[in-house]
């Protein structure tokens, strides 16, 4: 069977979809799966749901575009139905984008598992709570686990796919298969570690950016600047270790653990003292009012999503040349 075929046979295995929770990432979610022909039937108590994600197709339908994905007429496939029992009742997979909160998560999956078919693939998008602790009043969670995006899901293609402790392997084979269909870059987290992966990296990158901030090192939109021209620009094609690799000569790693490892030593040891408040948060804020005064969030939204796809693209059309070299 081609790839094509392939992926068009698990978007069919898949085709009735339910998504709970259409906020940020829902609605996000819910424009990829009706762009690539899934049926979508959402689920959320907001009495404005239905505007709120007509709305976002309509904003999202120029990266759809740009991402050569179909973007018009894509409500046809698309209802809203409040009654949760009745949402999931014919779904073939529910990825969930509800609040972040654990009992409300369990509560949420002991209720769906009664009402939703044996074979439907559960997925949450949560960004912090394993499958294991969503899992704790269900009966049998071995369709559950995290599929966790980055915001916003229809653009970024990282999905981290988290299974649990009593997640079956084929559940986290059948996810990968979906999410890939989809576009995505589909990656198994081994273990279940707080924030997974990429938050955890986020978190200490960030943590140091504040300190910076705090110590008047450098403003807010300072720091920005020396990570999209640096870092940021290096990190979308190599990743730390590949970098470091190269940067460390002839020897790759060998070379650049040599040179470098002896600082690591006293340097990983003495971490910057920042500590959260009230007052270094407010001291961020004001300066972000000043940063972003002339920019509605819409249009830096646009911005990004534009300068996301042009990378995107330009990393396609690397490998692709690659390919043919
Ligand atoms: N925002 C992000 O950048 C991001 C990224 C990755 C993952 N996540 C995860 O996605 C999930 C949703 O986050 P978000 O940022 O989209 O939140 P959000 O607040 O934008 O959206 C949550 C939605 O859930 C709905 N909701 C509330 N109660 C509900 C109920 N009982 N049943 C169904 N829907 C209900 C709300 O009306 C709202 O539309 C969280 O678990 C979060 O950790 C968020």
């Amino acid at each position: 069977m081609s790839q094509s075929s392939q992926q068009a046979a698990i978007l069919d295995r898949y085709h009735n979809t339910c998504i709970i929770g259409a906020g940020v990432i829902g609605a996000s979610w819910a424009a990829l799966f009706l762009a690539h022909g899934l049926n979508v039937v959402i689920n959320d108590p907001n009495p404005e749901i239905e505007a709120v994600v007509k709305d976002y197709l309509a904003k999202a339908a120029p990266s759809l575009r740009q991402l050569g994905l179909p973007h018009e007429g894509l409500e046809k496939n698309l209802s809203f139905e409040p009654d949760l029992e009745r949402a999931v009742a014919g779904a073939d997979l529910v990825q969930e984008n509800g609040p972040e909160r654990t009992e409300w998560k369990q509560d949420l999956w002991a209720r769906i598992e009664k009402a939703v078919p044996k074979h439907a693939l559960l997925l949450s998008s949560s960004s912090a709570r394993p499958a294991t602790l969503q899992a704790k009043k269900m009966q049998d969670a071995s369709r559950l686990l995290v599929g966790h995006p980055f915001n916003p899901p229809h653009l970024i293609p990282l999905v981290e796919v988290v299974p649990g402790e009593q997640t079956d392997p084929r559940a986290t084979e059948d996810s990968v298969a979906f999410y890939t269909a989809l576009g995505k870059v589909a990656r198994v987290i081994r273990k279940e570690v707080g924030g997974f992966v990429v938050n955890r990296l986020q978190r200490a990158i960030f943590r140091e950016a504040c300190y910076l901030v705090q110590e008047g090192v450098v403003t807010i939109d300072e720091l920005d600047d020396c990570v999209t021209n640096s870092v940021g620009l290096r990190w979308a094609v190599n990743g730390p270790f590949s970098s470091f690799h190269m940067g460390g000569g002839p020897t790759g790693l060998r070379g650049y653990f040599k040179q470098f490892g002896h600082g690591m030593k006293s340097s990983w040891a003495n971490h910057s003292p920042v500590e959260y408040t009230d007052e270094l948060a407010q001291l961020i804020i004001d300066q972000g009012d000043t940063a972003y005064a002339n920019t509605p969030m819409e249009q830096m939204e646009r911005q990004r999503d534009d300068t996301q796809i042009a990378l995107l693209h330009a990393k396609s059309a690397v490998s692709f040349s690659d390919k043919k070299a």
